[in-house]
């Protein structure tokens, strides 16, 4: 019979104020500085387009970081640490996992259906260069959209290397999504395949890996961890952790850099520059970002990075580390 595993004495992991919110906080910053970006692309910065085409696009682009992102993890992060555990109760783990991400995707599609269809008309309609290029991206978002679609007609997964296929199939068509959305309204007066575009390609990429990421994180692995606790789920709970924990040093970074690119092509930190809304609006996404990397740092350091013993430490299980190696550096 599998061990059990008890939740953290004290913790109150339904409740806002305790240390386990701190995964929460993180995912709540990084949906405020993608908001406040929404804003510097659509609203503010080049050809803008006002605050109702910034809100449309902010609904597009949670919709396909939380779909893309999501499917990141499950063929990096989830599939493949079932199968690095192999264990009956991990596989479950990881399917159960996959069917509930699946519910959560459908949702993600409609939103980003819905930014896309309100945005539509006015990509289509606006003046200026390159609006040819547009009008081509358009199209090719909206046979995106559609492919995607019928991704999610698909069966439940038998095993979690068929659900890692599957997230693998459909993360290539969500990719194409976000990167012919990011190619839209690129404005700079510029034509199409310019530096700009890779700067927001690779803007958009980090995002989407780390907040979708951050949404299984808090929403999908504790709960379906919570519906089988026993050690074999809470070690394989832990495997995905460190293996996203890769993913961040590698997104942060990569949007920080491409962000200050991005202030950089617009006009540079200049002191002109400066007086103008949208670096105003930049120094407040740097701000998000220093509060991210406290929150990074100290989610590890207070075990705060699950409600449930070992998740973050698999040497606060009831019997330790296993082998009683050294702990796993975060
Ligand atoms: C901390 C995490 C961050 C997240 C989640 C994030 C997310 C985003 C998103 C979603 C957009 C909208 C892109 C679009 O509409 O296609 C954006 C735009 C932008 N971001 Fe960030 N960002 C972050 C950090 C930064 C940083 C540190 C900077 C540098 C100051 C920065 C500078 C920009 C700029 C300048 C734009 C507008 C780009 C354009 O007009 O094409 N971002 N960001």
């Amino acid at each position: 019979m599998a061990t059990q595993v008890a939740p953290v004495p004290g913790a109150d992991p339904t409740g806002v104020l305790n240390r386990y919110a701190l995964p929460k906080v993180a995912m709540v910053l990084i949906a405020a500085a993608a908001f406040v970006g929404t804003l510097l692309s659509t609203a503010v910065g080049h050809d803008a387009m006002g605050l109702g085409a910034a809100v449309a696009r902010y609904v597009l682009l949670m919709g396909l970081a939380t779909a893309g992102g999501g499917l990141l993890w499950a063929w990096t992060v989830v599939m493949p640490a079932a199968l690095q555990m192999g264990q009956p109760a991990a596989d479950r783990y990881a399917l159960r996992q996959w069917a509930a991400f699946r519910r959560l995707e459908r949702g993600a599609f409609a939103a980003a259906a819905a930014g896309l269809a309100a945005l539509s008309p006015a990509y289509w309609l606006a003046p200026g260069v390159g609006r040819g290029g547009e009008r081509l991206v358009l199209a090719l978002a909206v046979a995106a959209l559609a492919l995607w679609a019928y991704t999610l007609r698909g069966r439940p997964a038998p095993s979690p290397a068929a659900a890692g296929r599957a997230a693998a199939g459909a993360l290539s068509v969500v990719a194409l999504l976000l990167l012919s959305v990011g190619a839209l309204q690129v404005g700079y007066g510029a034509p199409l395949l310019r530096a700009e575009l890779a700067w927001r390609a690779l803007h958009l990429a980090g995002f989407a890996a780390w907040f979708g990421g951050a949404v299984w994180n808090v929403g999908i692995a504790v709960r379906c961890a919570r519906q089988d606790l026993t050690v074999a789920v809470v070690r394989t709970a832990h495997v995905q952790l460190a293996r996203f924990r890769r993913i961040v040093r590698v997104a942060f970074p990569l949007l920080v850099v491409t962000g200050l690119l991005q202030v950089w092509q617009h006009g540079g930190l200049t002191e002109a520059a400066l007086a103008g809304s949208f670096d105003h609006l930049a120094a407040v996404k740097l701000g998000v970002a220093a509060l991210l990397v406290v929150v990074f740092i100290s989610c590890p350091l207070w075990h705060a990075c699950s409600p449930i013993a070992g998740i973050c430490d698999p040497g606060d299980l009831p019997g330790g580390r296993p082998g009683g190696g050294p702990a796993a550096r975060h």
